[in-house]
């Protein structure tokens, strides 16, 4: 079947959308109506696609199409018309998306392969358990139209309630596809020659991580460390979260092309943060393993105070793999095509804060966008006061007492459309002496980077005007060796 080409949403013209209250200038949101989980995102003739998890009938969550937007630098998107719309099989959830560069579906020599969750409605409500299964659609034109495989599903339902969100990559050791799929409680790896028919693997996970809810959308690459070959399973939760409602945890550890066993199997998380969702990596890109996750929480995003549309996806994140002891742990950065955004730095040095320092009139400018880097001499507490001449307030901070980094958004604008969404959110640190901040805002979020990526925390919040005020506090005097601030061009269309 092919989609039709309509444009189904409504689109506000450019001038309100970037006026609009709470809409991100840098971050990639729909011109309206809901969104989730980013899903087949993949690179392909110079080219990055971003699919989500879209509403096109309205700013809740409702029948699941993919919408589809593209980047030259996934910086700059442009939301283009939506890709796949629900069909007699159901409403399209999550999953993934290949490049075929041989041929192996039939579909022609790279085309590009969506691999999704169908979710029939129908046949949730007789409770049969049977109403998620995989199906494919591809497109030989770079995403513009799509046609559904006619044989779909692929991978019918064994009698497994949450049965969803395949993610596909090639595992060229044995010249074969392999599907990560969320399997209610755990993850189960199938692998096929040509997308079509598939094989189950192994199971993983059923006793092992954080089970606070059920376990979705997960991803399976390898990472390099030091010309040693690990591989990083993500698997998002919901609810079970660290700081509570939905997160994404990962393993390290080993796949052979069947089976993945970690190498120490303790809950470790992508972000700590409330606000970092069902993130998966890029297809295609070679060695570069880049994330987008969907920067909201299942707990509230229904809720939050925006008006035509809801949702924004994290900046895309450079992820790595450092050293903790014997163990080995992700880092996430910002993309390095984030500089095509960022305007020329301004750097301080060798600043010495006894209980306050105002760095305000070089923040004002800035207007509610801008990046801010330091380097503290030591572990001590500091806190950055982010606030408006309306007296929103969001800390981001660290605190040497429980030896944790800290997004307090109690005092930062609305709150009170969600129970607990005012809170202050931890992370442990994992990491020793001078710490580093890369702390990123975009008018109603917070992207925390400490110690060069090691602990993440991503924080939604919704103040009255932009948080342009920004002192730096300390509890006993503080150095700060190095702060470097810039503003950030507006980059949505
Ligand atoms: C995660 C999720 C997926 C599912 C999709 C539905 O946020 O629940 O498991 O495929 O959203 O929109």
């Amino acid at each position: 079947m092919i989609a039709g080409a309509c444009s189904v949403s409504k689109q506000t013209n450019a001038q309100t959308v970037a006026n609009e209250p709470h809409r991100p200038q840098f971050h990639f949101t729909p011109k309206a109506h809901w969104m989730n989980d980013p899903n087949g995102m993949v690179f392909l003739n110079g080219t990055y696609h971003l699919f989500f998890q879209h509403n096109p009938g309205g700013t809740t969550w409702g029948p699941m199409h993919w919408g589809h937007a593209t980047s030259k630098d996934m910086m700059h998107w442009e939301e283009q018309p939506i890709a796949l719309y629900p069909d007699s099989l159901g409403t399209i959830f999550s999953g993934s998306a290949v490049v075929d560069k041989n041929n192996t579906a039939g579909f022609g020599k790279n085309a590009l392969v969506a691999i999704y969750t169908c979710h029939n409605k129908a046949i949730e409500d007789a409770k049969t358990g049977l109403h998620q299964y995989q199906g494919i659609a591809y497109s030989t034109d770079e995403g513009k139209t799509w046609t559904k495989y006619e044989k779909n599903p692929v991978l019918p339902n064994p009698g497994i309630w949450d049965f969803r969100d395949p993610k596909v990559r090639w595992y060229e050791a044995e010249k074969k596809w392999v599907m990560t799929l969320a399997t209610k409680d755990r993850i189960t790896f199938y692998s096929s020659p040509n997308l079509k028919q598939w094989t189950k693997e192994s199971e993983f996970g059923e006793k092992l991580g954080a089970h606070g809810g059920v376990w979705e959308c997960p991803d399976l690459f390898p990472l390099d460390y030091n010309g040693q070959k690990k591989w990083v399973l993500l698997v998002s939760i919901n609810p079970g979260g660290p700081n509570g409602g939905s997160a994404t945890q990962y393993f390290v550890g080993h796949f052979d092309g069947k089976t993945f066993i970690p190498d120490n199997p303790v809950t470790r998380w992508v972000d700590y943060g409330t606000d970092n969702y069902a993130g998966v990596t890029f297809s295609n890109l070679g060695d570069r393993q880049v994330f987008m996750g969907w920067m909201s929480n299942w707990q509230y995003a229904e809720r939050v105070p925006t008006q035509n549309w809801r949702s924004a996806n994290t900046l895309p994140r450079e992820l790595g793999l450092a050293k903790s002891g014997n163990d080995f742990i992700l880092t996430s950065t910002p993309v390095k095509e984030m500089a095509t955004i960022i305007n020329k730095a301004s750097v301080l040095q060798n600043i010495t804060v006894n209980t306050s320092y105002d760095i305000s009139d070089k923040i004002q400018a800035y207007n509610g966008k801008y990046v801010v880097d330091l380097e503290v001499d030591g572990q001590k507490d500091i806190a950055l006061h982010l606030t408006n001449a309306k007296g929103d307030l969001l800390v981001i901070g660290y605190e040497k007492a429980g030896n944790a980094f800290y997004i307090d958004r109690t005092k930062a604008g609305e709150v009170n459309f969600e129970p607990g969404f005012a809170k202050k959110m931890t992370a442990p640190r994992n990491a020793q002496g001078n710490i580093n901040l890369k702390i990123i805002i975009d008018a109603a979020s917070a992207e925390v980077f400490a110690d060069s990526g090691r602990t993440v925390l991503t924080a939604i919040f919704f103040p009255q005007e932009p948080l342009n005020l920004l002192h730096i506090k300390a509890t006993a005097p503080l150095k700060v060796l190095k702060l470097k601030h810039a503003g950030i061009a507006t980059a949505i269309k």
